[in-house]
Order: structure tokens, then sequence, then C-alpha cells
């Protein structure tokens, strides 16, 4: 395999992306449960078996210029799992954290988690800190784990947040625009989604980013995240890049200003 830190660096400025190249790819991993029970497994070993998919997607994304991908790890809802599942799953995670903080590292990548992280346990916390603080001034791709987040719960944080700067006399509720409520949500600092994939075979976004996958495309397989290989990535691009993104125009707007 190809050394990906040896891959050429594209400054985070002076982007050119192609069109038909998403910028921001966010992704609900499903079906880890389904696979390991296929292969006679216990529900955890599809985890386990999830972070080598995951593993493979970042160096893929890291390879193409892929600069933002989102991963859905735990939902808000998630706490409704048998306690033994979510026992296993948060030991994984603080483990995978640890474990693949080198490849960000020696690659350039920026950690980021975005969620409620504070009903996890401390190791859990403090490996996520840690990674982060690592990895802070990584400026060649942004990784983010959603953990324990949900879309519901973002946009009642920034009504909040934003309730709160209109009774204290700071904001006319004239001034709340689009933009002011982007900027409370804790995915300020990411574009919008492009391409949303969920694997699994759901059709559903299950509370994850309601707000910012308004205009995403969207992209759904049959295909477990265990089995989410590269192949099925470049076909969930391929598919992508034949879109027509047309943001309420209609395609002649589109073709004139291409
Ligand atoms: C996704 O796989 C991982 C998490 C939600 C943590 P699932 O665990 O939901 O797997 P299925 O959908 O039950 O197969
Ligand atoms: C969505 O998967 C959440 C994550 C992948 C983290 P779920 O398996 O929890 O979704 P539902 O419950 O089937 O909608
Ligand atoms: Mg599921």
């Amino acid at each position: 395999m190809k050394k990906i830190s040896s891959m050429p660096r594209v400054p985070i400025t002076n982007r050119n992306y192609p069109v038909s190249l998403p910028h921001h790819v966010a992704v609900i991993m499903d079906g880890n449960g389904r696979w390991a029970i296929q292969q006679g497994l216990p529900r955890t070993a599809g985890h386990k078996k999830g972070v080598d998919t995951v593993r493979e997607l970042v160096k893929y994304c890291r390879n193409h210029d892929i600069f933002y991908l989102t991963l859905f790890a735990f939902s808000s809802e998630n706490w409704s799992r048998p306690q033994e599942e979510i026992r296993i799953l948060t030991d994984l995670l603080c483990a995978s954290i640890d474990t693949e903080a080198r490849l960000l590292i020696e690659n350039d990548i920026k950690l980021s988690v975005i969620g409620d992280l504070s009903p996890f346990p401390e190791s859990l916390q403090q490996s996520i800190r840690r990674t982060s603080e690592q990895t802070q001034n990584n400026r060649s791709m942004i990784l983010t784990i959603a953990l324990n987040y949900g879309g519901q719960w973002d946009i009642h944080n920034a009504c909040q947040a934003i309730a709160r700067m209109v009774e204290n006399g700071d904001l006319a509720s004239t001034e709340i625009t689009h933009q002011l409520i982007q900027s409370h949500l804790c995915t300020h600092d990411l574009p919008d989604p492009d391409l949303f994939i969920r694997t699994g075979g759901e059709i559903r976004i299950s509370n994850f980013l309601l707000w910012q996958l308004a205009y995403t495309e969207l992209f759904f397989t049959d295909t477990y995240w265990p089995d989410f290989d590269i192949d099925c990535f470049e076909n969930a691009l391929n598919d992508y890049a034949e879109r027509q993104r047309r943001f309420g125009n209609i395609e002649r707007q589109i073709k004139e200003s291409a």
C-alpha cells in the first residue's frame, strides 16, 4: 500500500476542488451488529471489524483530498442499547482513538469530536482530549467523530444559546439569521456535507446532522459497515459525480454557471 504520509500535501487554502469530488463526506456507519450475527459472532465483533473500515476510509480520503470526513459512531439514542454492548463499544472507542492517534499525527489529520461527551467514562474523555490536542494544528484533513450526538440535541443547544443572548438584551430577535443559527451548531467550523452515506440498508437519517444535511446528496447502500471497502466507497463517489446539484435552480442555470 502506498504510504499516505508520502502523498503530496495540499494546503488548506488555495484548494480547487473538482465539482465532481465531495469536499465533505458524512457517514452513518451502520450494520456492524448484523454483519457479526451473519458471521456467527457476537454483535461487538462487528464494531471491532468496523474500526478497520474506518481506518481504510480515512486513508483513502487523505490520499484523495477529501478534506472533511464526519463519522457517526454513537448516537444520543444508542444509550438504550444493552449495557454490555455500550461498555464494549466505549472501550473499543477508547482503544481505537489511542492506537490510531499515530496515523493521524503522521498524516497531518486533525481529530475533532462532536457531541455531549460528559456521560462517557473519564478514560474515553481523556483519550479524546489527548488526541484532539495532539492533532489540533494538523491541516491536511479534518476527521470529525460524532459521539453521543443527535441533530435535535445540536439544534436545541443552539436555540438555548441564542435565546439567552436575546434574554440578556444582547440580540434582537430580528438578528437571528440562518448564519447565526449555523454558528451555534457544533459543526460551526465545518462546511455542510456534500455527500452523505448510510451503510446497512436502512433508509433514514436517525437524528444525524439534521440542519446540515439540508442540501446534501444522499447515498444509501445495503452493504454492512464492516464490508464497506474502498470499491464500495468509490461506487458512492461515482454516484455522487453523476448528480446535478441544483440548490433550487433549474438545470439551464446550472449549465450556464458551470
Ligand atoms: C452501527 O452498527 C454502530 C453503532 C450504532 C454504534 P449497529 O450496531 O447499529 O449494527 P446493526 O444496525 O444492529 O446491524
Ligand atoms: C445510527 O445507527 C447511529 C450510528 C451509526 C452511530 P442506529 O443503528 O443506532 O440507527 P437506528 O436505530 O437503526 O435508526
Ligand atoms: Mg444499526
